[in-house]
């Protein structure tokens, strides 16, 4: 299991210091929420934030763009130092040349489901996909609760993917409480905001987390 904590509910001040302090406890990657006010509700951070994270961090960055129209500014995300790009399926016209597109960038790329958004589609998509983000919360704010109906969407998906090593990342609401069930259910990366950074000790909120999905294996 991959543990991603999300810094949208982190400090936007003291970046570097919270980010230093998930990769001292062993996160394996973080997880950029770009908000444009327009597919969400709500706006947070662009490319000069994630140059700037990336020169502090050795860690893969995951960057999910929660924007209209993301193929429009793919190439500066790689540029600016995504490891990985994952789209929203609602907001991408051709969603297999948006996924080109970000592999030719030299990124991974992973495709984000909205909560009502079924995920047959992705039978299409399968030889340009390298992640599967599972929205567990409508996207747009940390500190929401966990949609119940994603564990059978999880499976789903799973089922969806067969062999093919694609990762099948859960995000939106995810802790110690749902970590195990969702490793059961077939997710790989699990990506967690309030959950890690609204507690007094985020390195230890990613330790509980990884225990508490490996428990559950
Ligand atoms: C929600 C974002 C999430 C958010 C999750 O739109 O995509 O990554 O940070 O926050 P929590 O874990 O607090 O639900
Ligand atoms: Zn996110």
């Amino acid at each position: 299991m991959k543990i991603a904590p999300s810094i949208l509910s982190a400090d936007f001040a003291a970046l570097g210091d919270a980010i230093a302090r998930v990769e001292a406890a062993g996160a394996d990657q973080i997880h950029v929420d770009v908000m444009d006010g327009h597919f969400v509700p709500n706006l947070t951070l662009g490319p000069p934030v994630i140059e700037s994270i990336r020169k502090r961090t050795r860690l893969p960055l995951d960057v999910h763009l929660m924007i209209e129209e993301p193929e429009r500014w793919v190439d500066t995300y790689a540029r600016a130092g995504a490891d990985l790009i994952t789209v929203h399926a609602e907001a991408c016209r051709h969603l297999q040349r948006a996924l080109t597109q970000i592999r030719e960038a030299g990124a991974r790329s992973g495709v984000a489901l909205n909560p009502s958004t079924p995920p047959g589609g992705l039978e299409y998509v399968l030889d340009e996909l390298d992640l599967v983000l599972v929205m567990s919360v409508n996207p747009g704010f940390g500190g929401q609760s966990f949609i119940p109906t994603t564990y059978a969407k999880v499976r789903q998906v799973k089922a969806l993917l067969g062999n093919r090593g694609v990762e099948i990342s859960v995000d939106g609401g995810v802790g110690k409480a749902n970590a195990g069930e969702l490793a059961r259910a077939g997710a790989t990366v699990l990506v967690a905001g309030s959950a890690v950074f609204s507690t007094p000790d985020p390195g230890l909120a990613v330790k509980d987390l990884r225990s508490a999905s490996e428990v559950a294996n």
